[in-house]
């Protein structure tokens, strides 16, 4: 993958959701890449300001993407580049909060997109997801023309609502808009709590002696995406003349089982408490996930770079060096 700085250096980026566990890892890369000003306009609901990276070209904003007022003060700034990645989040927090779920990844997109189409953005990279848009039929590993209808939680709907919503501006606006279904993020950034993923969530128990609970038969696999190669296939996406219209799979293109990774945490950690089977949510009907990233590979150059060991790892350490925190922050 190429380096994009001097396509980002002297640009003016919106980062919505920026203070969250992509947005702090994508927000901080931007700003290493000489963007003049990184904006960041996040209501915290689900972040922490001590998460947020600290850089004289990042500019913090706290606020709600479904209010007028602060989607003016930011687009008042006439941003180069919108990344879309504030979200209501995810599976669980939107079976039990759907019409909060509706409100913020559905309102929520419709207006960032009117105020981007307003300003003649240059480009509009959406956060949608690989767990969310494909089903049961779609055929594995998944690839970017075989979503489906017939999904399971109300997130997953309203994911892929931002992509009807993101494909609608680029059909009659001509809006430069391109689709980023992300797969099973984890990294350093990712705060543990209720509705987070599982990885950080693992490492907070495990950190603490607990065992690990897996819901389901360990058996089941995942396609855990570094959120490090994320970053770049988002960055690769916000410039790319060929990437416009589309959608692509920002995965790892491997599958781990849940079993494999619990048992990785508890060896980094030296959590002897072991694991614990529950049963499956009633909502968790993938036991596998697969990722093809053939179309981003051909088009972006998209080449996922991390071991998962070693990712794991990268998140150990940073629950280590950030534990104050995490357990101040840390709600279940
Ligand atoms: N993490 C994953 O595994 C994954 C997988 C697929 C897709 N995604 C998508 O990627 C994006 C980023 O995910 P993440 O893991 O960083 O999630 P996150 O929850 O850490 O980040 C989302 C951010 O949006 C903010 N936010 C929520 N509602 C808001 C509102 N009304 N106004 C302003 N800000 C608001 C939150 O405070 C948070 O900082 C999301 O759109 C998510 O749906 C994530």
């Amino acid at each position: 993958m190429r380096d994009y700085s001097a396509d980002y250096k002297g640009s003016t980026i919106l980062v919505t959701g920026g203070a969250g566990a992509v947005g702090g890892n994508l927000c901080r890369k931007l700003s290493e890449m000489g963007a003049e000003k990184v904006i960041i306009l996040d209501d915290l609901s689900s972040s922490y300001e001590w998460n947020i990276p600290k850089a004289d070209n990042v500019n913090f904003i706290e606020g709600d993407i479904l209010d007028d007022e602060m989607l003016k003060r930011v687009f008042k700034e006439q941003p180069d580049y919108v990344f879309h990645l504030a979200a209501h989040f995810a599976n669980q927090n939107s079976v039990d909060n759907p019409e909060k779920d509706l409100n913020v990844n559905g309102l929520g997109i419709l207006k960032v997109l009117q105020y981007a189409q307003l300003v003649d953005v240059e480009r509009f990279v959406y956060s949608s997801s690989g767990c969310g848009v494909y089903g049961l039929e779609s055929k594995m590993p998944f690839e970017e023309h075989d979503v489906s209808i017939n999904l399971h939680t109300p997130y997953q709907v309203t994911k892929l609502l931002g992509e009807l919503y993101t494909n609608y501006f680029q059909n009659l606006y001509d809006l430069p808009i391109v689709n980023a279904r992300f797969f099973n993020s984890y990294g350093p950034g990712e705060v543990p709590g209720r509705y987070r993923n599982v990885i950080p969530n693992f490492f907070y128990w495990a950190m603490n002696g607990i065992p690990l609970p897996i819901t389901g038969e360990g058996a089941e696999t995942r396609d855990w995406t570094y959120v490090g190669d994320i970053v770049n296939g988002l960055v690769a996406m916000g410039v790319e003349e060929k990437a416009i219209g589309e959608a692509f799979n920002l995965g790892s293109g491997k599958d781990h089982q849940v079993i494999e990774m619990a048992n990785i945490v508890n060896d980094l950690t030296g959590n002897e408490a072991g694991i614990i089977y529950k049963e499956r949510r009633n909502w968790d009907v993938k036991t596998k996930l697969l990722s093809c990233v053939d179309k981003a590979n051909n088009t972006l150059d998209y080449e996922p770079q991390m071991k998962f060991k070693d990712g794991l790892e990268h998140v150990h350490n940073w629950f280590e060096n950030n534990w104050d925190n995490i357990q101040k922050s840390a709600e279940f």
